[in-house]
């Protein structure tokens, strides 16, 4: 791929977000969807790197991969889900960190025998949690067939309101975030919920600024290889691994990322460096010299090798960030300010970006195709005109 090819396509910020799939046998009971996933365009933000979907009456939210709801702020005249609620049950049972459990909610002003369902939403960004009202809100997307948008849909999801001031360190103009973890008040669950679609999703991150997009699901690799060389490590158990579109660059755990470094140092020994690197790199290369392929620089490609047999394969589009003109550097970075058991690895929105991942809640799967330049798209190109 040209110099010029890789900036068209970091020019370009459009993605998709599919709730993938067939119907769903279980779904059938209400809601009213007729069995159409929905899509919306992803937007990559780039002063925070976060991804936002355009999803609540044209607003954004952030998508986070491991946010247990969706929230956003709320009109004074919103309404409150009853404390008895299964949904104010299920809003209960993901405790946000340093959140005390201070019962379902509270008594109505006017009427005090009605309790009132009070949420907890996070913001991972800030480290805040709030208490407010549980609502119910009204999201949009359109139908696809898979290829284009066939119609918009608009349905009623249970959220969580928030104060203003917990939009502290989103994008300008995003108005909460959209939960995907595999909780029954995420986004993915919701649209299953009321569209008669299975509880699946597809991400497909687009490039351009620094991006990150979060996710809550683990799942453990058992080598990390460098040039088909497996990367020796002290540690011979699985190794955990998670996904995060919080964090711009995959981390790796000091002991891995010491192990690792020195791997791809080795099997690049004689490419011509930039030094001192560019933080928070630690290798950096002159990039008129790296050589392209259509998966990006031409550099040793990375495997983790997942239990079940599966390698999520990672070449250099997806490993060598530019910094500058001439300078690309391996986009790792260590792990800071680990605490009790950290996983070994947590996967950034760099290194996901421009793969096509499919998230199935139902059976606790991930699936994820590699770089899709291998097969000459992106995930800017889906077609966002509207089907005739
Ligand atoms: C639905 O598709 C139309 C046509 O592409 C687009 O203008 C609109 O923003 C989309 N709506 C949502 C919520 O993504
Ligand atoms: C995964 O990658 C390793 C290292 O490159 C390789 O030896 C192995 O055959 C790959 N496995 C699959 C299923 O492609
Ligand atoms: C996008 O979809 C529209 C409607 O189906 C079609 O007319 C158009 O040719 C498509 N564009 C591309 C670039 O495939």
């Amino acid at each position: 791929m040209s110099r010029a090819e890789r900036q068209g396509l970091l020019a370009v910020s459009l993605c998709v977000f599919l709730a993938l799939s067939s119907p769903s046998t279980v779904a059938s009971r209400g809601g009213g969807g007729n069995g159409k996933p929905l899509v919306t365009a992803i937007t990559k933000d780039a002063s925070t790197s976060l991804y936002t979907v355009p999803i609540k009456d044209g607003h954004s939210l952030v998508l986070d991969l491991a946010g247990a709801l969706v929230w956003a702020t709320c009109d004074a005249s919103h309404p409150t889900l009853e404390c008895h609620h299964h949904f104010c049950m299920y809003a209960h049972s993901y405790l946000p960190p340093n959140c005390p459990q201070n019962g379902y909610g509270h008594a109505d002003v006017k009427d005090p025998f009605r309790c009132q369902c009070t949420a907890h939403p996070y913001n991972p960004f800030s480290g805040e949690s709030a208490s407010v009202d549980l609502t119910r809100t009204r999201l949009s997307a359109n139908a696809t067939d898979g290829k284009n948008p066939l119609y918009p849909v608009s349905f009623t999801a249970v959220t969580s309101c928030a104060p203003e001031s917990h939009l502290e360190k989103l994008p300008a103009g995003a108005v909460g975030i959209a939960g995907l973890a595999p909780t029954r008040l995420a986004l993915q669950a919701q649209v299953a919920g009321t569209q008669n679609v299975a509880n699946k999703f597809a991400l497909c991150l687009p490039s351009g600024g620094d991006g990150v997009a979060i996710f809550g699901y683990f799942i453990s690799a058992t080598k990390i290889s460098v040039n088909h060389e497996q990367v020796q490590l002290y540690d011979h158990g699985p190794l955990v691994v998670e996904l995060s579109s919080r964090i711009p660059y995959t981390v790796f755990r000091p002991d891995v990322y010491r192990a690792f470094i020195d791997a791809f140092d080795k099997a690049t020994a004689e490419r011509k460096r930039v030094t001192p690197p560019v933080a928070p790199f630690e290798l950096c290369y002159d990039s008129r010299e790296l050589g392209s392929t259509r998966l990006g620089y031409a550099v040793p490609q990375i495997d983790l090798e997942l239990e079940g047999g599966e390698n999520w394969t990672v070449f250099g589009g997806n490993s060598m960030a530019q910094v500058n003109d001439n300078t690309a550097c391996l986009a790792f970075v260590k792990m800071t300010g680990e605490k009790g058991n950290p996983p070994a690895v947590v996967i950034g929105g760099f290194q996901m970006e421009n793969n096509l991942l499919v998230f199935d809640d139902e059976k606790a799967r991930l699936g994820f195709s590699g770089l899709l330049w291998g097969r000459q798209t992106t995930c800017s190109n889906f077609n966002f005109t509207l089907a005739a």
